[in-house]
């Protein structure tokens, strides 16, 4: 006899599971974003599943060996370094990011590289025809690549287990369904399900699975989000989509460190590896511009140096614009304040618009001198003395502090062949100098204009 039919509350915009309906959710917040949904359409008591589940066995922990930590490499550098040193046969991975961003095409590249191993790529959005266009453009370096468009979870499931490919990609998870739950493909129980399926198969089979899930702008979209627990890895793709680079980001690994990024350029023919980032963020003028400095900025754990351009006008009306890219408005009013107040610039009457160079957003404060430094340098409409560049935060009485990684972010400059590099003074002491690059240690923002002008 079949058992009863199972089910349980969901919140759309967290995933928070609730036996009983409530109109607010406790987890996140929203009102009515709890939906009945059917679990399963039969179960069995938990006494008769645990009988029929097969055990694994305990091993002390100096038996266990250690060959589940050998790494694929992929024959993309940049994916690579993301996933801390190559792919973890087996591991379940999340590609999470905006419609449109890339998502597809980074990862039928992927699947179209020369690495020696089998692919499957599993598309549920795309026909065979739309595909194999693609892959004409990208180019078809692999002869293992196949292509499935089915979104039954159950024919992936067996056609995995028959092909046994290295890496299989599942684009993307909202267009899967499994029949064993009842509501519609897309849906927060669908999506848990099918995860929670593909983690098995990955771990059973050994294939490594690329998960692919839209998300919003604003994060809204509850799928991706209640996968982050289940995944094994967590990537997101960013980028400005008026922009051609894209950012991959790590948020999450547990076979290697996160803040690790990758940087791509979106081409006509698929996607590049920028091994070099900063080759990109910064022009080579003729002649120095005034309104231009550069920053010795840190993403997660990456130095790249980035332009950040600066135009100082005065204001049309009475009260004045202030317009960033990429870079947080209210840190902006912050540092004109401090610039007003200790280095006594007029900034109330001005416009201020502030951008960086590739569409990048810049999160951190350590390149606070760099937009000083470009503001003051259109201020007072004067070029900074040629290959100078800075790293610091400024605080609110016009201090400098050291930005985190200071040393690493040194020596990034004089690699690309900086002359000076202006720093906080606190890490006078505890760093180690970089060779070929003259470092300039300031206590005060009164002291930049000085340190960014001297021939
Ligand atoms: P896509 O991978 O389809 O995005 P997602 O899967 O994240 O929704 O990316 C689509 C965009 O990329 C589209 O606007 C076209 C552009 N594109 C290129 O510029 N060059 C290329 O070689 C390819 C394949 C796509
Ligand atoms: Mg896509």
């Amino acid at each position: 006899m079949a058992g009863k039919v199972k089910r349980a509350f969901f919140c759309s915009s967290c995933g928070y599971e609730t036996p009983k309906w409530l109109g607010k959710c406790p987890s996140c917040g929203e009102w009515n974003t709890i939906t009945e949904h059917v679990i399963a359409k039969e179960s069995k008591s938990i006494a008769a599943q645990v009988a029929s589940l097969p055990r694994a066995t305990a091993q002390r922990v100096q038996d266990i060996s250690e060959q589940e930590n050998r790494r694929i490499d992929l024959g993309n550098k940049e994916l690579n370094r993301v996933l801390g040193g190559g792919l973890v046969p087996g591991s379940l991975i999340l590609l999470g990011g905006e419609p449109g961003i890339g998502k597809s095409t980074l990862s039928l590249q992927l699947a179209l590289t020369d690495n020696n191993l089998s692919t499957l790529y599993v598309s549920g959005e795309e026909s065979a025809e739309q595909i194999k266009m693609r892959a004409t453009r990208i180019g078809i370096h692999n002869e293992e690549c196949t292509v499935y468009t089915e979104t039954l979870l159950e024919n992936i499931a067996s056609q995995i287990e028959e092909q046994h490919p290295d890496i299989v990609i599942i684009d993307s998870i909202q267009t899967m369904y499994t029949d064993f739950v009842e509501s519609s493909a897309g849906s927060v129980t669908q999506i848990r399900e099918c995860a929670a399926t593909l983690l098995k198969i990955a771990k059973s089979s050994g294939t490594a699975i690329f998960i692919i899930g839209h998300i919003t702008k604003d994060g809204t979209i509850a799928g991706p989000k209640i996968l982050e627990h289940i995944v094994d890895v967590v990537l997101q793709f960013e980028g400005d989509h008026n922009n051609t680079y894209r950012i991959l980001r790590g948020i999450k690994n547990r076979f290697g460190a996160t803040y690790e990024i990758g940087v791509f350029e979106m081409r006509d023919n698929g996607l590049r590896s920028v091994e070099n980032p900063s080759e990109i963020l910064l022009s080579h003028y003729e002649e120095p511009l005034a309104g231009i400095a550069v920053g010795a900025a840190v993403d997660g754990i990456r130095p790249y140096l980035i332009e950040v351009q600066a135009l100082v006008s005065g204001a049309a009306y009475g009260t004045p614009q202030r317009s960033t890219t990429g870079f947080d408005q209210r840190r902006l009013n912050m540092l004109l304040a401090v610039l007003e107040k200790r280095v006594g610039m007029k900034m109330f009457q001005k416009d201020v618009f502030l951008n960086f160079a590739g569409g990048f957003k810049i999160a951190d404060t350590g390149m606070d001198l760099a937009v000083v430094a470009a503001i003051i340098s259109s201020y007072y409409d004067r070029a900074l003395a040629e290959g100078v560049c800075c790293a610091g935060e400024i605080g609110l009485s016009g201090e400098v502090r050291p930005a985190p990684r200071t040393e690493q972010r040194i020596s990034e400059a004089a690699r690309l062949g900086f002359k000076r590099i202006v720093v906080s003074s606190f890490v006078e002491k505890s760093i180690k100098r970089s060779k070929g690059i003259e470092v300039v240690f300031i206590s005060s923002i009164e002291q930049l204009p000085r340190a960014l002008f001297a021939e």
